[in-house]
């Protein structure tokens, strides 16, 4: 079975500047809408924002690699790190549609998120790259609280404790006996990972050293379409 790894649930980067103060007013300005529309619906909060999380990896892989192939340089490993980011964060949606379905106006809302979160974070990453990874930093933040309190739900009897999905037991190599409380500590984990990942980028943008470590990645397949 895979170890899950602990996770630091206090961290928080203290905005430096103008950019960073940006970054988190736009995510807690965010949060204030999803805890207005979701409340406590965790299983239907994570489809939906997984939708949205799945978006700034894959954005920032195909930015970086066109200015890769322009400048004709490395990378210094950031394109897999993002695919892999945005592949994980698929996997993330792909377990929870197993625990909740959407209902018809959360899929018209992902839809209409999609486009305009697309072409704004798109735009955003060509103006400010910093800035773009900062907010994922914040998203990513507030995405370890949720999983925190989904996992509180769960402890307390108000959320089912259901077996872990197949795919969930599979990608995170999981036990036969998994529940969707294992499940929802790699995910959390998975995201303190993506959280100290986006804030170092945005912090080597910045020319500044990253204030501490980043938090251990679960282990996960290698082969997706084996786990699914
Ligand atoms: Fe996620
Ligand atoms: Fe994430």
């Amino acid at each position: 079975m895979t170890e899950i790894p602990l996770v630091d649930l206090t961290v928080h980067h203290a905005p430096r500047d103008m950019r960073d103060r940006i970054a988190l007013g736009f995510t807690k300005t965010l949060r204030f809408c999803a805890d207005t529309f979701f409340a406590k619906r965790y299983g239907h909060r994570a489809i939906v924002l997984e939708t949205v999380a799945a978006v700034p990896g894959m954005v920032g892989a195909t930015i970086n690699h066109l200015k890769c192939l322009r400048r004709m340089c490395d990378d210094k490993g950031w394109i897999r790190t993002l695919m892999e980011e945005a592949e994980n964060e698929r996997m993330h949606l792909m377990t929870f549609i197993e625990v909740a379905r959407p209902t018809l106006f959360e899929r018209l809302v992902i839809l209409a998120v999609q486009w305009v979160f697309y072409v704004a974070f798109f735009g955003l990453y060509l103006v400010s790259a910093r800035i773009a990874h900062r907010i994922v930093g914040y998203f990513e933040e507030e995405a370890v609280i949720s999983y925190t309190l989904y996992l509180k739900e769960i402890d307390e009897g108000r959320s089912p404790n259901l077996p872990a999905p197949v795919i969930a037991r599979n990608y995170w190599k999981l036990p036969d006996d998994a529940t969707l409380r294992d499940v929802v500590l790699v995910v959390r984990a998975d995201e303190a990972h993506h959280r100290d990942v986006n804030h170092s980028f945005a912090c080597e943008l910045a020319g500044v050293e990253p204030a501490g470590e980043t938090a251990p990645y679960p282990d996960h397949a290698d082969d997706l379409r084996a786990a699914a």
